[in-house]
């Protein structure tokens, strides 16, 4: 049976401008059409389970405006439950304004808005209840991140946590997660490790994660896929799938969401992750954040075509 999903974070609207090239600082230059999407981690961590055909509910926060109105129906057209979507009166949606570049890398500066009034408060009993697996981001308060995961296992859910954007809170907030979700260079900062250790050292990322209390980690490598981490066993290499990035927006939240779901169909963490490199690629492979991610159907024409 498929256990439920719950994911506690953002939603922003992303203001998505092309450009060739970045700006430098001080400089001006001329990019594409603007266009509006649904974005925000927790939000696009949500959708791409819920599209997937996860069950899903939501719990965060957005302002009585359009750019709440919006998030909050692409959430629930994805099959998300938004019910413990909270829409405050006095803040605006959380927002980001993100450049794409040729390569399909991206720069962002996000505005919190709604999402930083998230308090424990904004986190319903009856959500929890019966979760089997939530997952938390950091585009919300640290003390609500923290409540949640506890809330989480009180109820005996599994807490998956990728702390993005990787803050100064970051470090701290660590130890609450079942499964951490983390970059190359993330994971080498926790836990002051050279940089290139996640290639060539698992044994150490593995010993290091379970010096700060993490058993079970996923650590994603771009194009060289991710490297797992489940208990004593000797860390795993999943390789990616070759795909021409369009627009990498979003593609780590597909890759989270969709681990959330295979965890939650109980799934081994390697299993998952083997998932998740498939719709990250597709989601790196399409433009946009929740724009980007595929249904079920999407995901196995894709990955056929590839020949995965
Ligand atoms: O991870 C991508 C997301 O980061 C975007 O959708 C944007 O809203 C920011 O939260
Ligand atoms: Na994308």
């Amino acid at each position: 049976t498929r256990g439920r999903i719950v994911v506690v974070g953002s939603l922003n609207a992303d203001l998505v401008v092309r450009t060739e090239a970045f700006p430098r600082a001080g400089e001006t230059v001329a990019g594409g059409d603007l266009r509006i999407g649904a974005g925000g981690k927790g939000a696009n961590q949500a959708v791409a389970a819920g599209r997937l055909g996860g069950d899903v509910a939501m719990v965060g926060a957005v302002g009585a405006d359009g750019n709440g109105d919006l998030l909050r129906s692409a959430v629930a057209a994805a099959g998300v439950d938004v019910s413990a979507v909270s829409v405050r009166e006095d803040v605006p949606t959380g927002t980001a304004l993100i450049t794409v570049d040729a390569h399909g890398e991206n720069t962002i500066v996000v505005s919190p808005g709604a999402n930083g009034t998230l308090t424990p408060a904004d986190l319903p009993e009856r959500v929890f209840d019966g979760a089997a697996v939530i997952g938390l981001c950091l585009e919300v308060p640290d003390a609500t991140v923290r409540a949640a995961a506890e809330r989480a296992r009180a109820a005996g859910a599994t807490v998956v946590l990728n702390p993005s954007p990787f803050g100064p809170g970051a470090r701290e907030l660590v130890p609450v997660a079942d499964v951490l979700l983390v970059n190359e260079g993330e994971a080498e900062a926790l836990l002051g490790l050279p940089s290139g250790a996640v290639a060539s050292d698992g044994a150490s990322v593995r010993d290091g994660f379970a010096a700060l209390g993490i058993a079970r980690a996923v650590v994603t490598r771009g194009a060289d896929g991710c490297l797992i981490v489940d208990g004593a066993a000797d860390p795993a290499h999943v390789a990616a799938i070759r795909v021409d990035a369009v627009d990498t927006t979003g593609a780590g939240d597909a890759f989270m969401g969709a681990l959330l779901l295979r965890l939650a169909d109980g799934a081994s963490l390697i299993e998952a992750a083997r998932f998740a490199v498939g719709v990250g690629g597709y989601a790196a492979a399409h433009a946009g954040a929740q724009a980007s991610y595929p249904t079920a159907g999407e995901l196995a024409g894709f990955l056929a075509e590839r020949g995965v």
